[in-house]
């Protein structure tokens, strides 16, 4: 645990079903004379009619809508530059995001590169942005990243084969809706990929040598949860019950990780998603079993806790089983859930480990929240246990 420890938000969060039919209301209470809102989705979610409502209240308020419908799947660097580029001279008073993480961190840095003089790039190279950016309203459509609720935003840079993530306290939005009945059509794989990644981040934060105390509030919160729904939102994917605990676990992760890092889990999937495009809970998912495995001995006396959250602790359980069960409970979601267990399947081969391991020691953010420090060696016997 460190001494100092800090936690920041979202202005103002909303939550329950149907509650996206507030968005023009809430809208409205925050800027006097809204004229016009930067719409940031995916034509596969317009389509899908996720944004029916967005778009009737706007009408319904005369409020002008602006919509950038091509947000890429973990974004890349490029793609992000050439729609600020494309929409700078356009004025508009709010951006209103719908969709997954991917297009969350999208409206993040288009807010942000709104406002400020700054590139992408220049946000990688750690120029800082210093002025807010456009007002944000973020609604997650999966259950999910927490972007909703972190100062993160992901890119993809192909020509490196990274992930990188940038961070703003000005990419925290100020407003969050989360709807559950947004997320009730999310296709089985993406349940199951997102729905791990947000277990990932509360299980991360909760271990992260950075956890304190209001990380652990919402870790442990988050994992309870999720914990207590993912199978059920994975099997039956129109119960609002389970798709609600998902969404809010996910929102809880976020806050986990916003104050207390994630660690090596993360920092190996990075090079993963940059590489082989592997999506970034599936990554997650396959790595959380053996990392849990090397770190055991520097975090048994976290996992009771953990256990209890799971509701898989029993009176008497000494550390060694609590761990087991802690680690057979994540690999029975993974099969459950059918998440792939062999990087073999996305192209990565033998010779491929050294490159992989070389980039994934170079994410130290993250890797100095590990309970414990990795060598290459071990990164390298990681991955190759995916193989
Ligand atoms: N900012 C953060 O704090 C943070 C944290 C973790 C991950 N991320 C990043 O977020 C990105 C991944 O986000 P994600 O896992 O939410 O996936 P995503 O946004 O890429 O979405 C996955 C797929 O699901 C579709 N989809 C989304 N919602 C849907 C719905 N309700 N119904 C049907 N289809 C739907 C999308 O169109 C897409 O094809 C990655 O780039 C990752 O690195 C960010
Ligand atoms: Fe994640």
């Amino acid at each position: 645990m460190t001494s100092l420890y800090q936690f920041q938000t979202a202005d103002y969060l909303v939550g329950g079903n149907q509650s996206i039919e507030k968005l023009a209301e809430l809208l409205k209470e925050r800027v006097t004379d809204l004229s016009t809102v930067l719409v940031v989705s995916q034509v596969g979610l317009i389509e899908l009619g996720l944004l029916d409502s967005v778009y009737k209240q706007l009408e319904q308020e005369g409020i002008r809508a602006i919509t950038i419908s091509s947000i890429l799947p973990e974004p890349t660097v490029k793609s992000i530059q050439a729609l600020a580029d494309e929409y700078a001279s356009e004025s508009f008073d709010y951006i209103v995001a719908v969709g997954g993480g991917s297009v969350l961190d999208a409206a993040k840095l288009l807010s942000v590169l709104h406002t400020n003089n700054v590139t992408v790039q220049q946000l990688l190279d750690g120029q800082q942005a210093t002025v807010e950016g456009i007002p944000t309203a973020m609604v997650p459509t999966t259950a999910g990243t927490g972007s909703e609720v972190t100062p993160n935003a992901i890119v993809t840079i192909p020509d490196q084969e990274l992930k990188v993530g940038i961070v703003s306290r000005f990419f925290l939005p100020a407003l969050v809706i989360l709807d559950p009945s947004l997320t009730t059509g999310l296709p089985k794989p993406f349940t199951a990929a997102t729905g791990m990644d947000a277990f990932t981040h509360a299980f991360e934060s909760y271990i992260s040598n950075k956890a304190n105390m209001f990380s652990d509030v919402f870790a442990l919160e988050s994992i309870r949860l999720i914990s207590d729904s993912i199978v059920e939102s994975y099997e039956n994917g129109s119960s609002i019950e389970a798709r609600e605990k998902m969404l809010m676990g996910s929102m809880y992760g976020g806050m986990a990780l916003t104050s207390a890092g994630t660690a090596a889990v993360h920092a190996l999937a990075y090079p993963l998603g940059g590489k082989f495009n592997i999506p970034h809970g599936v990554a997650n998912s396959m790595l959380l079993p053996h990392v849990t495995s090397f770190n055991l001995d520097s975090m048994m006396e976290r996992l009771p806790a953990v256990a209890k959250a799971m509701s898989i602790h029993e009176e008497g359980d000494t550390l060694e089983q609590t761990a087991d069960k802690i680690i057979a409970q994540i690999e029975e979601w993974i099969r459950v859930l059918n998440i792939p267990q062999d990087l073999k399947e996305f192209g990565v081969t033998d010779g491929d480990i050294t490159h992989l391991a070389e980039a994934a020691i170079k994410i130290k953010r993250l890797l100095d929240n590990n309970p414990k420090s990795l060598t290459v060696l071990e990164i390298e016997n990681l991955y190759k246990k995916l193989l």
